[in-house]
């Protein structure tokens, strides 16, 4: 079960309690921001930064913290949960099928790149005992979570009487930001070019060199990726349609950028 934010605006549910994690890599882009934190912060949700998923590869909890409180965020930390979190994660195992965790898309993926230690296999176990010890009812996550979210679900389901909710994920609008050198491909951290994003952290003018940068079209009304991929982030951080001339156009996105994470003070 999946619930998308713009009809969930139209909802008031006073026992709803928002809550997700963000994994500690030291750098937030746009394309995290969009695809996840962004509605996160918009649902007044907890966010906590899940160091204890991170201890096989970055565990910057200092720099991703940072880089929350730029966006006025003030994160928990997941490995001050607490002995009863950690109970949960034990406890969680003997519900939880190989069978059924070994399904999941991002541990085929990563298992066939890193090395196969167990956690990669019981990440969601510890997801899950993340949702449940803080009683999460709406759960906002990039595209690629949903999987986890299912999981969890079905987990739940096999509880004898729990008495934490069966928990809900939320998508963004924007689950899929590219890069700006390269339309088909995702923005991503791993990108060795740090022209192909935008960092929460970058200043004003680092921006405007990205954006002024990007790879575009000849003209605004091109469906090129690239300039589709542009268009959209104009649309997710100035809540409208670009009806600006193309020589503006860049200008303007770079300037909305920069306001959407309230730069424009710094
Ligand atoms: P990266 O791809 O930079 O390594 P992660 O895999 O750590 O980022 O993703 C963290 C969160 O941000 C996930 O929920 C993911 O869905 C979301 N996310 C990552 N990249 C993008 C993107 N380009 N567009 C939209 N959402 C994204
Ligand atoms: N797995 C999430 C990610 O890779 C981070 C995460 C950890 C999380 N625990 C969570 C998200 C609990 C939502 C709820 O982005």
């Amino acid at each position: 079960m999946l619930l998308h934010l713009t009809r969930l605006r139209h909802r008031v549910i006073s026992d709803m309690k928002y809550v997700t994690g963000i994994r500690p890599t030291g750098n937030i882009h746009l394309g995290n921001y969009l695809g996840a934190i962004k509605q996160a912060k918009e649902l007044g949700s907890y966010v906590f930064i899940a160091d204890l998923h991170g201890i096989h590869s970055e565990n910057e909890v200092f720099a991703t913290r940072d880089c929350l409180r730029h966006l006025e965020i003030e994160p928990l930390v997941q490995s001050q949960f607490g002995e009863r979190h950690l109970r949960m994660y034990v406890d969680l195992h003997h519900y939880a099928t190989i069978g059924h965790l070994s399904r999941m898309t991002q541990y085929k993926e990563k298992s066939e790149k890193e090395a196969q230690v167990a956690s990669l296999l019981t990440y969601p176990v510890l997801m899950a005992a993340d949702i449940f010890y803080l009683q999460g009812t709406h759960i906002p996550v990039g595209n690629d979570q949903v999987q986890h979210i299912e999981f969890i679900r079905d987990l739940h389901d096999k509880l004898p009487g729990p008495d934490f909710p069966k928990p809900i994920a939320i998508v963004s609008e924007y689950p899929r930001i590219m890069s700006l050198t390269d339309g088909t491909k995702k923005m991503s951290k791993s990108d060795e070019d740090d022209m192909s994003r935008i960092n929460v952290m970058d200043n004003p003018d680092t921006i405007r060199r990205k954006i002024m940068a990007a790879k575009t079209a000849m003209n605004i009304d091109d469906n090129t990726p690239e300039m589709i991929n542009l268009k959209t982030i104009y649309k997710a951080v100035g809540g409208k349609e670009p009806h600006t001339k193309f020589k503006d156009f860049k200008t303007e996105l770079a300037d909305l950028i920069i306001s959407e994470f309230n730069l424009s003070k710094t």
